[in-house]
């Protein structure tokens, strides 16, 4: 059997200071304290720990697999103790993400996001992490489409002969619980139509299709079917590899020269513009954002992330950079005009989805009041 390379991008809310804005100091230190004994046990190769918004990130490189109850585990009680600190702390939201009190072998299901991708390293295995705040998962629907899809984003479709079979799309239909594989350039239309509906049909996979390369995983997880009511957003994380056959990182990254509307603003029922930021502008603000994305570049090397001479893995924050200032100023222009909106439709996400949240209250405690006409 080759051996084989796990990168593991696991998150979860659990507090935050002043609100929804950011995950302070403490609660990264726990973080980076529990990797760190992890990694000097040898059960991960190589972490990253940082956060978007919100969100506190884990990523971790390890060769235990996909869905590993150990992994999970490492996971599970690091956002517990991040957790009981933000409780001891009063931060807001202590504990939001967390919705089942034990963990019984896999954190999906429980409410963290998981996004994660076993692999045989090849050569150089270039790879991009993405994680949002203040949206949710069907927010990379669009992007993906772009980054594997379209050869007017995607040069590489049309001038790279490694590329010439297209692509495998893994589509999950969120409120059903099923699963289609739909492939590219052949089933497009059909591809478009389903994932065009973000809220429902939701990207969770990416494979090369001559050869059934894994090149894409994103988290699905839908935190208010998981709670039967409006808990916080599922703030989503995905995994993309690029180079040698696949999308270059610029392709990748290309989708994002303009921003592009999501659902999860605002008390998870708004749709609002995705601003892609560095990781010093991952927090928000402004009606609880715009929603903001970054993307972190890594090299996969022998197990781990490639470190620098004192054994730091090196992480490039892609989207910190003023080639992604057009995408920000567009979030602004686009903001202005949805907020001047206030609660109003399209500004104000649809009664469906609001159906899941909060609105049937308000529905209910008017409901005797309605007469026939
Ligand atoms: P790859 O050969 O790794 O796909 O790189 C092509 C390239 O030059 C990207 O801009
Ligand atoms: P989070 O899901 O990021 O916690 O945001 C909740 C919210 O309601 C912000 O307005
Ligand atoms: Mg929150
Ligand atoms: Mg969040």
């Amino acid at each position: 059997m080759p051996k084989k390379t796990t990168i593991s991008l696991i998150k979860c809310d659990v507090g935050s200071l002043a609100g929804h804005h950011v995950v302070p100091k403490p609660l990264l230190d726990v973080g980076e304290k529990n990797l760190k004994v992890a990694k000097e046990n040898g059960l991960i190769n190589s972490y990253y720990v940082f956060n978007v918004g919100d969100d506190l990130q884990l990523l971790m490189v390890h060769e235990k697999g996909e869905s590993n109850s150990e992994i999970h585990q490492l996971a599970w009680n690091t956002f517990q103790e991040a957790a009981n600190k933000a409780m001891k702390l009063k931060l807001y939201g202590a504990g939001q993400d967390l919705l089942k009190n034990a963990f019984s072998g896999n954190i999906r299901g429980l409410g963290p996001g998981v996004a994660e991708m076993e692999i045989e390293e090849r050569k150089s295995d270039p790879i991009v992490v993405f994680a949002a705040d203040k949206t949710s998962a069907g927010s990379f629907n669009l992007p993906l489409f772009r980054i594997f899809a379209d050869p007017m984003n995607t040069a590489g479709l049309i001038i790279d002969p490694e590329m010439a079979g297209g692509f495998k799309f893994e589509v999950v239909d969120a409120q059903e619980g099923k699963k289609v594989v739909l492939k590219c350039p052949e089933e497009m239309y059909e591809l478009i139509a389903l994932i065009g509906t973000v809220e429902r049909y939701i990207v969770s996979r990416v494979w090369r299709a001559r050869d059934d390369l894994l090149c894409a995983s994103s988290s699905v997880t839908r935190l208010s079917l998981i709670a039967g009511k409006y808990v916080g957003k599922d703030d989503p994380v995905m995994i993309v590899r690029g180079q040698h056959g696949l999308p270059a990182v610029g392709e990748i990254l290309a989708p994002f020269m303009h921003s592009y509307l999501v659902a999860g603003w605002m008390r998870g029922s708004h749709w609002g513009p995705i601003m892609p930021v560095g990781l010093k502008d991952a927090r928000c603000t402004l009606f609880d954002g715009p929603p903001r994305m970054v993307a972190l570049g890594l090299q996969i090397s022998n197990g781990g992330i490639a470190c620098d001479d004192e054994g730091k893995p090196m992480i490039a924050d892609l989207f910190a950079d003023p080639a992604f200032d057009l995408s920000r100023k567009e979030t602004l222009k686009c903001a202005s005009m949805l907020r001047r909106m206030g609660e109003f439709e399209p500004a104000r996400l649809s009664v469906e989805s609001m159906e899941y949240t909060t609105l049937p209250q308000v529905i209910a405690k008017l409901k005797e009041r309605f007469q026939p006409i």
